[in-house]
């Protein structure tokens, strides 16, 4: 793949670095953190079966749409749509609504991700040592009600995140997710062998779990949370991949990277299952625990084994990668929007947002502990947090999916998107299935799920 800066605009350095950032947006707190407990509150099964449905019919054929967009504009998610459409147009909306997206996904997600940060630390620091089972669950509910304990592991996390991406592509990013993602399979494939391997392994009930079909526990609202989750896990709607596809040159293979990615994103969370679920289980829990299954089971098994503590490093350590590497990818939406539309320089645009999403998060990093926003959840029926994280996967994302699968489908110019889809590709003989999917598959499944959503139609 050839580095030279096209149009003077950075561009990765290598295939490699490219697919692992990608991969680094995908895999996140979404696998790691929120895949495991859906699965666990809609019963397995036949929710990871449509939830995989939903993967490869509607969030493969977007992803592309993103990579096509955005290596053809070589611009982030508004100048694109601007390029494309015409300053004019009010597709550059689409745009907009992603870097506002970026906005607000980020600001919460950091409050998850310093909670990692938190964990990780208290690991290394063996915290837990001698406590019984109510007074680790009890660490957690402390930290949620903390407002300045969530706001300080929020601005570190959002220092660091600000760090790496005032870098640069090449150099900021592209760096640290060839270090961090390798890590993280490392860590992910010593857990997994260590899960199958342990004296009292619940492996083979896990794999019931998750894997077998069973009709009971499947309902039209975990249907809806799967496409959500789909949106989510691969960081599509709002303009990431789009915003990563600008870095790439013509020849590099996007039909092949989506597959990669996807593939890589997919399996991380059904191996994330894989390690928690038989842990879990093998201590006599279950795994209908909301949000607090990886920060409240989790450190309770881990301090009844023998090496729990290593176990613990290992695993926050694994969590803190996974949000690190999607974190950048959500800054750099905003950071690389303000360089492209205002022409700030990279330091000015990341530190001015940057600064900013810290400030938007404060409220979600003060929802547990009720103070600030106190009103919120009497209005809105949700703490601010959860209003954000609810807002985000099952709105947001899949409204902006929606949009860009009809810009690339009906709109944008037939030529360039076949030769756009087909540059540098092996796999060109799947643009007629692509295209049918972009035009009727993707569009039709998220509509249907939005006015179902909407109340507008009842299944
Ligand atoms: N995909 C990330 C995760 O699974 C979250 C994310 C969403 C990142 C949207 C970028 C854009 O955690």
């Amino acid at each position: 793949m050839n580095a030279k800066v096209l149009n003077g605009r950075e561009h990765w350095a290598s295939r490699l670095g490219f697919i692992l950032a990608a991969a680094g947006s995908a895999i996140g707190l979404g696998n790691i953190w929120k895949f495991p407990y859906i699965t666990g509150e809609n019963g397995g099964g036949l929710f990871v079966l449509f939830y995989l449905l939903c993967v490869l019919l509607v969030g493969l054929p977007i992803m592309l749409a993103e990579f096509v967009i955005g290596r053809s504009t070589q611009s982030s998610p508004v100048a694109a749509f601007s390029e494309l459409a015409g300053e004019q147009s009010a597709w550059k909306l689409v745009g907009w609504f992603g870097v506002i997206s970026g906005f607000i996904i980020l600001s919460y997600y950091s409050v998850v991700a310093g909670w990692s940060l938190n964990y990780l630390l208290m690991s290394i620091v063996d915290a837990t040592a001698g406590k019984s089972p109510q007074e680790i669950s009890g660490i957690f509910d402390k930290l949620y009600t903390s407002g300045s304990l969530n706001i300080f592991w929020h601005f570190l996390f959002m220092a660091i995140t600000v760090g790496i991406v005032l870098s640069g592509v090449k150099e900021g990013i592209e760096r640290w997710c060839r270090t961090l993602m390798p890590l993280l399979f490392l860590i992910l494939a010593f857990l997994l062998v260590y899960g199958v391997f342990s004296p009292n392994s619940g492996f083979i009930k896990a794999a019931k779990f998750v894997f077998a079909p069973k009709i009971e526990t499947f309902t039209s609202a975990g249907a809806l949370e799967a496409l959500g989750h789909a949106f989510f896990t691969l960081s599509l709607g709002m303009g990431a991949m789009l915003t990563y596809g600008s870095y790439l040159p013509k020849n590099e293979d996007v039909v092949k990277s989506a597959f990669i990615i996807t593939f890589l994103d997919t399996m991380v969370a059904l191996l994330a299952c894989m390690v928690i679920f038989p842990i879990l289980f093998g201590h006599g829990m279950e795994p209908q625990q909301g949000p607090g299954l990886v920060f409240k089971a989790m450190p309770i098994i881990f301090s009844n084994i023998p090496g729990g503590m290593i176990l613990a490093i290992l695993f926050f350590a694994l969590l803190t990668f996974a949000a690190l590497s999607s974190a950048i990818s959500l800054q750099e939406v905003v950071s690389s929007n303000f360089m492209d539309r205002k022409g700030w320089t990279r330091k000015k645009a990341t530190l001015i947002t940057g600064t900013a999403i810290f400030i938007i998060g404060i409220p979600s990093a003060l929802a547990g502990s009720g103070s600030l926003l106190a009103q919120w959840k009497d209005i809105f029926g949700k703490n601010f947090f959860d209003t954000m994280d609810y807002l985000a996967p099952n709105w947001l994302l899949p409204m902006g999916g929606f949009l860009m699968a009809v810009y690339v489908g009906w709109i944008m110019p037939r030529k360039k998107l076949e030769d756009e889809f087909k540059s540098g590709s092996k796999w060109a003989a799947l643009y007629p299935l692509w295209l049918f999917s972009i035009k009727f598959i993707a569009p039709l499944a998220v509509l249907l799920v939005l006015l179902y959503k909407t109340g507008i139609i009842n299944l």
